[in-house]
């Protein structure tokens, strides 16, 4: 039987911390994977920006024969998913909802925190999904945490205390007795240790990358799973050899192949 394709994307090698997750819940299935590194931040970006980029990966990752899209992106997902699907002829899964129904599964009080970039925050794609679910919503935008996971202070006391910071704003006043945190950007996995650490201690930190990966599961595509080597394609829109080398510490694997690509506009 063939193998599946599915295609990952994200806008850059955040997305790789889903694509891991794929990995080990669906091994049998062949992955392409779209970083969109050239363009880089999405997260301070407009809906529209957002949504133009988006749609031009879908449209590469369809090409190059994708049977099921997972938007990585939480600021993709949050922004765009109406008009990345609009643009889609297979089926599409963003992190927003599977992220969203695994926290208020989690979440006792029915309280829940969730922290991403300012565009995912503002978008308020979150608050919708958990409010639907009956479930108390506090956002967090936390900017600075991405470009110190990139930095590779994963395990940095500067990282530390900016996270520290930005928790303490979250759990505190109303919040404080909120017992769900959703990681609702692709780079906080990374961080999973030390917010672990420094949130409350009854406190469960939902990554939406894993529940993300849960719904993909359950998907037709992937479980028609086939025989022969597993493939994994990898494209970047700037420098292969960076991709190559951020990437490895979000997979938590070598990246071999890697190629470059031009989007036009
Ligand atoms: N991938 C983005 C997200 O999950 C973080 C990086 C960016 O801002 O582009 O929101």
């Amino acid at each position: 039987m063939k193998r599946s394709t599915i295609g990952v994307f994200d806008s850059g090698v955040g997305g790789l911390t889903v694509l891991k997750a794929l990995l080990e819940l669906i091994p049998g299935a062949d992955y392409i994977y779209f970083g969109d590194t050239a363009r880089l931040p999405y997260g301070s970006k407009s809906a529209e920006t957002v949504a133009h980029y988006a749609v031009g990966a879908v449209h590469f990752l369809q090409e190059h024969d994708a049977e099921l899209l997972v938007i990585a992106c939480n600021t993709a997902t949050a922004l765009a998913l109406d008009k990345i699907k609009l643009a889609a002829h297979v089926d599409v899964v963003g992190v927003v909802e599977p992220g969203a129904q695994a926290a208020a599964a989690a979440s006792r009080r029915g309280k829940v925190a969730v922290i991403g970039t300012e565009a995912t925050i503002a978008s308020h794609a979150y608050r919708r999904a958990l409010e639907a679910r009956g479930v108390e919503v506090l956002e967090k935008a936390c900017p600075l945490l991405v470009p110190l996971v990139e930095e590779g202070w994963v395990d940095h006391p500067v990282t530390e205390q900016v996270a520290r910071i930005y928790l303490d704003e979250v759990f505190s006043g109303e919040f404080a007795d909120a017992d769900a945190l959703v990681l609702g950007c692709t780079h906080y996995p990374l961080l999973k240790p030390v917010l672990a650490r420094l949130a409350p201690p009854h406190v469960v930190i939902v990554d939406s990358a894993e529940s993300t990966a849960r719904v993909v599961a359950a998907s037709a595509v992937a479980q028609s799973g086939g025989a022969g080597e597993q493939t994994l394609h990898f494209f970047a829109t700037d420098s292969v050899e960076k991709f190559r080398r951020l990437g490895e510490r979000f997979l938590g694997r070598a990246i071999q192949d890697v190629q470059h690509v031009d989007l036009k506009e």
